[in-house]
């Protein structure tokens, strides 16, 4: 298959994950949310992060390499916004790391759930410009994600 289409479709994969979660953070008071918690967390710090250091060294480096002013232009917004939301990333595990979910602690639950909305609409919003911006771009420039190769 396509390494473009592959990686679309790994979008798609996390466009689904990030709706059941931004599901279960809706329920932001009761046990449904905090149970969710610990899903949220690993695909925050491990799913997400990946995908970002993924694209960053496999795709963002060719435009650059390659594209024109515009096309750098698009990654330059793309990279910011990669900072940004590894940012709220690093403050959720920060939170998500330091205590109990006991009913005691709601303040903390809270945080947590209003965090993971925020990173949640955050990568939508991103993915959804990659999907729209960025990969007419790559294809354009004739890669694969595999390497240089006209399409
Ligand atoms: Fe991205
Ligand atoms: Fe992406």
């Amino acid at each position: 298959m396509d390494k473009i289409l592959r990686h679309a479709r790994e979008h798609g994969e996390i466009f689904e994950a990030l709706s059941f979660f931004n599901k279960a953070a809706s329920v932001a008071e009761g046990k449904k949310a905090l149970d969710s918690l610990p899903g949220i967390n690993r695909l925050f710090s491990r799913d997400i992060a990946n995908h970002l250091r993924f694209e960053e060294s496999r795709i963002f480096s060719l435009v650059l390499n390659n594209g024109g002013l515009k096309d750098k232009c698009i990654i330059r917004a793309l990279q910011h916004e990669h900072i940004d939301i590894l940012e709220k990333i690093d403050e959720f595990k920060e939170l998500f790391a330091g205590g109990s979910f006991a009913p005691e602690d709601k303040q903390r639950a809270k945080g947590l759930v209003e965090l993971s909305r925020e990173i949640i609409n955050m990568m939508l919003t991103h993915s959804r410009k990659e999907d729209r911006e960025l990969f007419p771009v790559f294809k354009r420039l004739g890669y694969s994600l595999e390497g240089k190769e006209k399409a």
